[in-house]
Parts: C-alpha cells; structure tokens; sequence
C-alpha cells in the first residue's frame, strides 16, 4: 500500500488553494479498503473531484483520493438501463458517455465539477432536476464496521443538497459505486425556464438529450467560471428556505425579490440574488472575489488561502443576516 506523506492538495481542490495533507493514498483498487490504516492517523477524508472542499489549513490527517474507474450496465430492457459507476470517474465524463448511447436521465446535470462518488453525498441538482431522481443504489465500505455495504436510494435520505452521507455517515464511509437508472426513450426535461429560451433561440422545438445538454453547457459557461481557469467550487451557500411571514415582510423593501414555491409554510429564495441585491457581487477581498456574473460563486483569483476564502464568505454571511435576516448554509465543506 502506497501510503504518501506530506502531499500538495492544490491540483486535487477546484479552488486550487494550496494546503498540504499529512498522508495521502491514491484508491485505485477499492479490495484494499479494508486494509486502510485509518487508526493510525487523526483524521481521514475521502476526497472526488476536490469540487466541494476548501482547505483552510493543511490536512493533519489521510486524504483517501478516490480513483476507482469504470462504468458497466448491469441490466437493460427496451425502455431502460441501470448503469453502476466507479465513483472516481468524473461526473462530466459520464454524462458525456450517457448522451453517446442516447441514454436520458443526466443531461442536464451537465459540465457539474466533481466525481460521480460524490454526487449522492450532496445530491448534486440543476436545471430542474437533482440526482436521486435516477440513482438506484449506492454502495460504499464502512470503516467503522470495516465491511462493504449496499444503500437503496429511499434508505439515503436525500433532500436539497443532503442525504444520509452528510449526516449520519458523514467521516464514516467511502463510496465505491453508485447505480443510475437511465431511460431509452428520451424523456427531456425542459422546464427550466433558462433551457426553454436557450433552445428557442437555437428555433429547436424538438430536442434530443444532446440539445438538452449543449444548452446545459451553454448556461452554464455563460455565468459560472471555469475552476480550471478560475479557482471555485460551484455555489458556496445553499439557497436558504424561508418562511412566507419573513418573506412578505421582506417584500415590503425589496418587492422585486425571486423565490421559489416549497410549501405552504415555505419558500426557497436565491442565495445569489440575496447577495447582488446586497451589493456584494464583484467584490474583491485579497485575492479572492465574488464572482462577478453569480454572486453566489467565490472564486480565487490566483494565490488566495483558504482562510481569505472563508472570511470572504464570512463576511458575506453576516451582511445577508443583518440585512434580510437570512441564516445562509455553507455548500462547500470546510476543512
Ligand atoms: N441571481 C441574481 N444574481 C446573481 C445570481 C443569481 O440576481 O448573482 C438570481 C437569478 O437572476 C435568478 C436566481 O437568482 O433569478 C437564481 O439564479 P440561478 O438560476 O443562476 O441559480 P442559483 O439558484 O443561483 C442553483 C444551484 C446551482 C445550479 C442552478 C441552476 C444551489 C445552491 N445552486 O443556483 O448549482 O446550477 O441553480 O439550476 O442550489 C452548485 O450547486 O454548485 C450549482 C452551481
């Protein structure tokens, strides 16, 4: 077993800040799990793509790099198939394989950073659709119980970027597979009013799952930095949910504010559009930045730490309670 120590994480974190883990093992081989000196160390982390971490210090512990490949159908009928994937391949690649074999259900969860072991943990969404919507069943090793574990997807908890392995099993577990239901039959989801015009314009009335996906790509790229050209983890608060009493008193100032339906009791409102309205977008502190075309992207503009990351965010975090009396929830996990 191949156990490093003292390993750079800048290439290994989409922020690109660089912090160093005590030990790091590269997982290509998910049979030597079991072996794995976790005791040894203080900590451990299972780290993907590195899309939803900010370090801001050094790791005093084991990174378990998550590389397991390999994407293989495991059953198929005329109308469908279920596809299980080595969560170390990366979310995009697969996406890109699924639209290949015109295989609905994906696309428009395109171009999302990160690994496919990781979109179950945060229940990765956009464009109206979020992945338990097509995930089967995941299976993972415990650490704990130090044997291999299968989870149905009802058993996972999932909610708005949540479910059981931020909870419950969060520091416990690494995922080494996870099951997509996929469909033959195209079934596109356009909903999602920024497809809908983005398809328009294109005069497409009629699209296929890669029109879906190339408009996905297109949105996406217009307003959402490249973490390879600018350092970022994709949304870095959640978008709070409300209550109608504090809403109706927030529209009384802001009468122009988005949110959207959840309950009776309840609504979801942007955190982006909170923190533009509030005048943080642009805003440069150090060397790291709210994005300037989605407020709710902070982004490093070359050599922030994480701390500057984190204060930023901070900083945020405390004006968008002062004006709106909004709690907003980190996204990104902090270490
Ligand atoms: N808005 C602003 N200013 C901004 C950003 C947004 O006014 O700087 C407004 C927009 O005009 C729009 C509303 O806020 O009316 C929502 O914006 P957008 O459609 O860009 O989506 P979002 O709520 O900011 C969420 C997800 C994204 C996902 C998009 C599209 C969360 C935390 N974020 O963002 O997911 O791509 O919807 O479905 O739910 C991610 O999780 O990393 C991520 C990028």
């Amino acid at each position: 077993m191949n156990i490093q120590n003292n390993v750079s994480l800048k290439s290994y974190n989409t922020f690109g800040i660089q912090a160093k883990a005590r030990a790091y093992i590269a997982l290509t081989d998910a049979a030597i799990l079991p072996s794995i000196p976790i005791a040894d160390y203080s900590n451990f982390l299972v780290l993907g793509g590195g899309s939803n971490v900010l370090f801001t210090q050094d790791f005093d512990g084991l990174i378990i790099h998550n590389l397991l490949e390999g994407i293989t159908c495991i059953e198929e009928d005329d109308q469908e198939v279920v596809v299980r994937v080595a969560a170390g391949e990366n979310w995009h690649r697969f996406v890109l394989w699924a639209f290949d074999r015109a295989y609905a259900g994906i696309e428009n969860l395109s171009l999302i950073p990160g690994s496919v072991g990781a979109s179950p943990v945060q229940n990765i969404g956009a464009y109206g659709v979020e992945v338990k919507d097509v995930i089967s069943q995941v299976d993972y090793f415990d650490f704990e119980s130090k044997s291999f574990k299968t989870m149905s997807n009802a058993d996972c908890a999932f909610a708005y970027r949540d479910s059981i392995f931020k909870r419950e099993l969060k520091g416990k577990v690494c995922i080494t597979y996870v099951y997509f239901r996929l469909q033959k039959n195209a079934k596109v989801n356009t909903s999602y009013g920024a497809i809908e015009r983005t398809l328009a314009v294109k005069g497409i009335s009629n699209p296929s799952i890669k029109d879906v996906s190339d408009a996905v790509i297109a949105i996406r790229s217009s307003k959402l930095p490249d973490p390879k050209v600018l350092g970022n983890g994709g949304s870095f608060f959640k978008n709070p949910i409300i209550s109608r009493e504090l809403l109706t008193r927030l529209q009384v100032k802001y009468p122009d504010i988005v949110y959207y339906e959840v309950d009776d009791e309840q609504v979801k409102v942007p955190a982006g559009w909170l923190i533009d309205r509030a005048g943080w977008k642009g805003h440069i502190k150090g060397q790291a930045q709210c994005h300037k075309d989605q407020a709710l992207v902070l982004v490093n503009l070359g050599n922030a730490t994480g701390q500057e990351i984190y204060d930023l965010s901070d900083t945020i975090a405390q004006s968008i309670k002062e004006l709106y009396d909004i709690d907003l929830e980190r996204e990104v996990s902090i270490f």
